[in-house]
């Protein structure tokens, strides 16, 4: 594939922080059960009166500064979120609506579960490799605290708010997408869902009063199919790359659960210390769990030029898949 480098990352996280300590006032849970099952101390959570594409804009705002490039660069904006700002038109026109894209690139949304930044990623760099675009603004944008049931203790712990972007741009030599696996397994669709509000069921007085459009899940289910998922994408995708698992530098697992990710790990056989984590303060944010977590590792200066990072994720679908991105 053609050369492509990330020439610029962002994040926004809301700043209402709430602990589990927080929950545990009105849920029957604890700060004990929630850390121990899953590594989780934290999240944050969008006000209720907050436009969710006004995270998405201040990452890719963020990204586009730091890239050194403008609104106007932007070739082709791609939103990666599993609940769009609407229905219809979706995500990306708010987002391009509110960065002033007035040149109008393209722009679309990408649902592909928890694994959509990933396989955004992959999108993005077959777009530029195919010469139809060359600058790629991708984000990452999840307000799920809108729809999770604060009464389900099984869901509501798990997730909090917040989005994540980066800019490619393409470039000479040899960074880029080494490789790259993605996987769909319909099979497991029951797994995670919103059952109404979509065209299959409308939202009615009935769903709503049946708590239909709040998000239902199967943590076991999820729970056994995420590694061996992860597992899977990654030996393949470092197999493509034609590297093998010792070179790479960098993890970026999907945050949904650290007990996942360690199982990941130990499966892999793969240094602890190369691991990126940051679930503890985050919590699960689906698709912007991966951006903000590339962000705040770019930021803390951890990556250094011509790394290899293997991006993974799983999620809603059964989608799961890893791109492996030298730096
Ligand atoms: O991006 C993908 C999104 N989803 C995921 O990644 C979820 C993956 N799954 C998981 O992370 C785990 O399955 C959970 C953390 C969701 C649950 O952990 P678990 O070890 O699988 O627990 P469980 O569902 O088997 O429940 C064990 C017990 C149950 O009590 P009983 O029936 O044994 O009395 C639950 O009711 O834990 C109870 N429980 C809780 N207790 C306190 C479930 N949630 C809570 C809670 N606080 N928040």
């Amino acid at each position: 594939m053609m050369g492509l480098r990330v020439a610029g990352t962002g994040s926004f996280l809301p700043e209402r922080v709430i602990t589990n300590d927080d929950l545990s006032r009105t849920l029957d849970t604890s700060d004990e059960w929630i850390r121990s099952r899953t590594g989780i101390a934290a999240r944050h959570l969008l006000e209720p009166d907050t436009p969710p594409a006004s995270m998405g804009i201040a990452a890719a705002r963020a990204a586009l500064r730091r890239a050194g490039l403008g609104p106007s660069d932007v070739d082709l904006l791609i939103v990666a979120t599993n609940v769009p700002e609407e229905i219809i038109p979706g995500s990306a026109p708010f987002i391009a609506e509110g960065l002033g894209l007035h040149h109008e690139p393209p722009f679309f949304d990408i649902k592909a579960g928890c694994a959509g930044f990933v396989f955004g990623l992959a999108v993005a760099g077959a777009m530029m490799d195919s010469g139809l675009v060359r600058t790629v603004l991708l984000v990452g944008i999840e307000a799920l605290s809108r729809f999770v049931d604060w009464e389900d203790r099984k869901t509501c712990v798990l997730f909090g708010d917040g989005a994540g972007a980066v800019v490619l741009v393409g470039t000479e030599g040899d960074r880029g997408i080494l490789g790259a696996a993605l996987h769909g397994d319909a099979t497991k669709l029951g797994l995670l869902r919103i059952p109404a509000g979509g065209v299959r069921l409308p939202a009615s007085p009935e769903t709503v009063a049946a708590g239909k459009h709040f998000l239902r899940m199967k943590g076991r289910g999820v729970y056994q199919s995420a590694v061996t998922m992860m597992e899977r994408a990654t030996l393949e995708a470092t197999e493509r790359a034609g590297i093998s698992l010792a070179d790479i530098d960098w993890l970026l697992p999907h945050q949904a659960n650290l007990r996942i990710i360690e199982a990941l790990v130990k499966r892999l056989g793969f240094p602890r210390d190369r691991v990126l984590v940051n679930i503890d303060r985050v919590a699960n944010t689906s698709t912007a769990s991966i951006p903000i977590l590339l962000d705040e590792a770019v930021r803390a200066g951890r990556i250094g030029d011509g790394d290899i990072l293997a991006l993974t994720a799983f999620g809603a679908g059964a989608c799961y898949g890893t791109v492996i991105l030298r730096w």
